[in-house]
């Protein structure tokens, strides 16, 4: 394919000619890769077969794992969604433009390509100014997975775009960093109960609250059970892989520490390049090749925002492997953990039994 172009803007003052530019490449079957206050999105016309086969091929994703379709007005959802429940409404008017994704039984406009086959429709209004403007001037309907080759960390920056898709899509626009740092929460409002199927910044909580009722929750999404499948196909896959071995440890903060000083400094004997993920407060115990300091212990949404960028860099200093501390599950802190788990292939140590074994040996 030609070449990418690349194009800065800011959401405070939209280049509206850059914007009709890109509108036209996708409206003409083109891909463009955008900013969203998730992570970037590569953008096509959600409507247009040929450009939903262009994502997969783009980005190397198995085309059984449907995309989301970003609108910019709540009006436009009808022409892709059908017998929408009273709950969407609710949620729409609560959360959007927000990081939340609904799942809908889709209408005829929409092609099979789009949602790798299924019979339903994931929808998402973004909460970004180059993004909605995007959406309007590409004519209302855009398909966008996260803008990373399939497998590897999610961009948050412009520059991960670059990294794995260049030469592969028309433009990149270069919004600066993704506020939020994870993909949107998924729930699923086709059933019954509503069912939250990817976890993100908007909690179970909040959409509890909104709605008054129990909404659940999808436990397939973890992926650990192989023989059921979770509800959104994509969480089935090994997502967001550094390249080195992941393991996450929990425990006490001084069991963590001590276990991931030990576990580090025996790499490092032997020879191979090691890294460590952790809060401010226990930079200062640990000594590794690399290591990426999240934020404070409590911030979770610091380490939302930083968490992908991170595991990117692990691999451009290809480090073999990673200790990483866990992080509270609390708010977005549940998101974190369940991107964290997934890239470290579930591999999780309790720091405490080593300590016993070790004590008892
Ligand atoms: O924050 C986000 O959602 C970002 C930005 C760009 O908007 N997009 C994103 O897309 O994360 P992607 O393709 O990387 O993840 C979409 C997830 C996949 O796990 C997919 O299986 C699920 O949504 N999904 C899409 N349509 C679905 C449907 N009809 N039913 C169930 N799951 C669905
Ligand atoms: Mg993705």
């Amino acid at each position: 394919m030609a070449e990418t172009r690349f194009a800065s803007l800011t959401e405070a003052c939209i280049n509206e000619k850059l914007i009709e530019k890109a509108g036209q490449i996708i409206r003409e079957g083109g891909l463009v890769a955008f900013p969203t206050e998730t992570v970037y999105g590569l953008g096509g016309d959600a409507l247009q077969r040929a450009s939903s086969r262009k994502i997969y091929a783009a980005k190397g994703r198995p085309s059984d794992n449907p995309l989301i379709v970003h609108i910019c007005r709540w009006e436009d959802i009808g022409k892709i969604a059908k017998k929408i429940p009273p709950e969407a409404e609710m949620l729409a008017k609560a959360f959007w433009p927000g990081p939340l994704t609904m799942i809908l039984e889709k209408t005829d406009a929409v092609p099979a390509e789009t949602t790798g086959g299924l019979s339903t429709v994931a929808v998402r209004m973004p909460r970004n100014e180059i993004a909605l403007a995007l959406i309007k001037a590409a004519g209302g309907y855009v398909a966008a997975p996260s803008a990373n080759t399939s497998g590897k960390p999610s961009p948050t920056l412009a520059e991960h775009v670059r990294e794995d898709l260049s030469g592969r899509i028309d433009l990149i626009l270069d919004g600066g960093a993704a506020c939020i740092g994870l993909e949107s929460t998924i729930v699923d409002l086709t059933e019954d109960r509503p069912m939250i199927l990817r976890p993100g910044y908007i909690t179970r909580e909040m959409l509890q609250q909104v709605l008054g009722c129990p909404v659940d929750v999808d436990r397939l999404f973890t992926g650990r059970e192989p023989e059921q499948a979770p509800k959104a196909p994509g969480m089935k896959y090994r997502h967001y892989a550094p390249e080195g071995e992941l393991t996450i440890v929990s425990g006490s903060e001084q069991d963590v520490t001590d276990t991931i000083c030990r576990l580090a400094e025996e790499k490092m004997r032997a020879g191979v390049r090691t890294g460590i993920i952790c809060s401010k407060e226990t930079r200062q115990f640990y000594h590794a090749d690399h290591i990426e300091v999240m934020g404070a212990r409590d911030d979770t949404e610091a380490a939302a925002r930083q968490l992908y960028a991170a595991l990117r860099c692990f691999d451009s200093k290809e480090i073999a492997y990673i200790y990483s501390e866990s992080f509270p599950g609390a708010g977005v802190g549940t998101a974190v953990m369940n991107r964290l788990l997934k890239a470290a292939g579930h591999r999780i140590l309790a720091a405490d039994n080593i300590k016993n074994r070790r004590e008892n040996t």
